[in-house]
């Protein structure tokens, strides 16, 4: 497909009231990604020359999103036509393929988008629509096929006589255009139907009243689910994790207990990668073969090289790096850390805003002050540096390459390589003196009795 030949319309004006949300409904997450950033990662690799995004209510929180986009305000929103007669300006001059996209469906696939634009050509029909047969065919419109098998018209279940409801191809709400026909269809529009609204879907008889043909191209049910409530979005987020797990899977990943495994749309697992039960991908993590995530994990924004072990019970934040062979064991938060080749914490630590370098042991309990209440500092320690347990390393602090760091220290100074810092109380021994005190305590209690 030409970069010049397809322009893309996102329709983003509708209400969402069924959300009962603050926020838009299109910038709902799936798989930790807006919706609406599903659509458009889905209409990308088609490189339209036009693009279009159609915002309405709580539109401040879409303008500016996608500086790649041009806006269209549909204010107040008429319909699907309406919206599309609010990008008409932008797509003026416009020939090739225009696809009007949902976007609150964030799920439909680049390939089905292809196959529509195909199918559009093939036929050379003014407009295509994207069909699917949903288990219950409920509010959507039907489509009412010719007797040569193309498409005759639209029909929205408001306006639908009973044979018509009884049709089973619904209208998935994705259509493609030839841009050239698109104004003339838009011009025929009208709002003498149930709703009052001016429909997109009858841009389709109005191709036939002009001795035009449209076309249907069919999708998978679950490629095109719409989300139109709490309970929606939930059911898409089920059939986008499926999908990632059987990706994981296939890729050559172990999931020990699938379903209980959490991806996010980039997350990226590499070859006998396995990944314990209960695991959460958050956007933006990358982990290389021969990695183990052990159970009870969140990673967000990390990268995991090749061999390094994860968890159980570890919690990886952005902005960090555990390098090949390092490991991170139980009750450990990393944030913007980094840890070098076969570095280890293995046990209860924060380690937030550090450089940790090849080789070094982090001690159980190690906890680097990164924030001082006002700004953060970082921590920087050296290969095969050893920090013994429950230490505090205030930052900014430096511990050299080889040095190590005595059990129970709070670090306040940088430590030089090789050197060995202890900064904690001086113990002191009272020989006998506690039995002496148990046997005072006894003596009292005979007393009082
Ligand atoms: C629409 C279709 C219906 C189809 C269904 C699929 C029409 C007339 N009906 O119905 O045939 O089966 O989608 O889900 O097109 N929007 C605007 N401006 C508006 C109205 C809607 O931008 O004025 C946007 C919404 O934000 C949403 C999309 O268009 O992304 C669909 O709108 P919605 O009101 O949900 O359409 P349906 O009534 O479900
Ligand atoms: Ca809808």
């Amino acid at each position: 497909m030409t970069s010049s030949s397809v322009a893309a319309v996102i329709l983003a004006a509708g209400k969402g009231t069924r959300m009962k949300s603050d926020r838009h409904k299109v910038l709902h997450a799936v798989g930790g990604r807006a919706m609406v950033g599903h659509v458009v990662a889905a209409v990308a690799p088609l490189a339209p020359a036009r693009r279009v995004l159609v915002v309405g209510d709580k539109r401040e929180q879409l303008e500016g999103l996608l500086p790649d986009w041009q806006v269209a305000v549909q204010d107040p929103p008429q319909g699907t036509g309406h919206a599309v007669m609010a990008a008409a300006p932008m797509l003026d001059g416009f020939a090739g393929d225009v696809l009007v996209l949902f976007g609150d469906t964030p799920l439909i696939p680049t390939r089905t988008l292809e196959a529509m634009v195909a199918a559009r050509r093939a036929g050379d029909h003014a407009v295509v629509v994207l069909g699917f047969r949903p288990g219950d065919p409920g509010g959507y419109g039907r489509l009412v096929l010719a007797p040569d098998g193309s498409l005759d018209r639209i029909v929205e279940v408001k306006d639908a006589t009973a044979d018509e409801r009884a049709i089973d191809l619904c209208n998935s709400g994705a259509m493609v255009f030839d841009g050239a026909r698109l104004g003339a269809l838009l011009d025929a529009l009208d709002r003498n139907n149930a709703a009052g609204e001016y429909y997109l879907t009858d841009t389709v008889a109005a191709a036939r009243a002009r001795g035009w043909t449209a076309g249907v191209a069919e999708a998978a049910s679950d490629d095109v689910l719409g989300v139109n409530s709490r309970a929606d979005l939930a059911l898409v987020e089920r059939v986008f994790q499926a999908r990632a797990r059987a990706r994981a899977m296939a890729e050559g990943a172990t999931l020990v207990d699938p379903e209980t495994v959490y991806f996010a749309h980039d997350t990226e697992l590499g070859r006998d990668v396995t990944v314990g039960p209960q695991v959460v991908f958050g956007p933006g993590v990358r982990i290389a073969d021969g990695v183990t995530v052990e159970a009870f994990c969140h990673l967000e924004g990390v990268t995991v090289e090749r061999g390094a072990t994860v968890g159980p019970f570890a919690r990886l934040r952005p902005g960090s790096h555990l390098g090949a062979g390092a490991r991170v064991g139980n009750f450990v938060e990393l944030k913007k850390a980094t840890l070098g080749p076969g570095a280890k914490a293995n046990h209860l630590s924060y380690i937030g805003d550090a450089e940790v370098g090849a080789g070094a042991n982090i001690g159980a309990g190690t906890i680097t002050c990164n924030y001082d209440g006002i700004a953060k500092h970082a921590t920087v320690i050296g290969a095969d540096a050893f920090i013994g347990s429950n230490s505090a390393l205030v930052a900014p602090v430096q511990v050299g390459a080889g040095a190590i760091v005595g059990a129970g220290s709070v670090i306040t100074r940088d430590v030089g390589a090789d050197d060995l810092a202890v900064a904690r109380g001086q113990q002191t021994n009272h020989e006998g003196r506690a039995a002496r005190l148990r046997r005072r305590k006894q003596g009292d209690k005979k007393q009082r009795a």
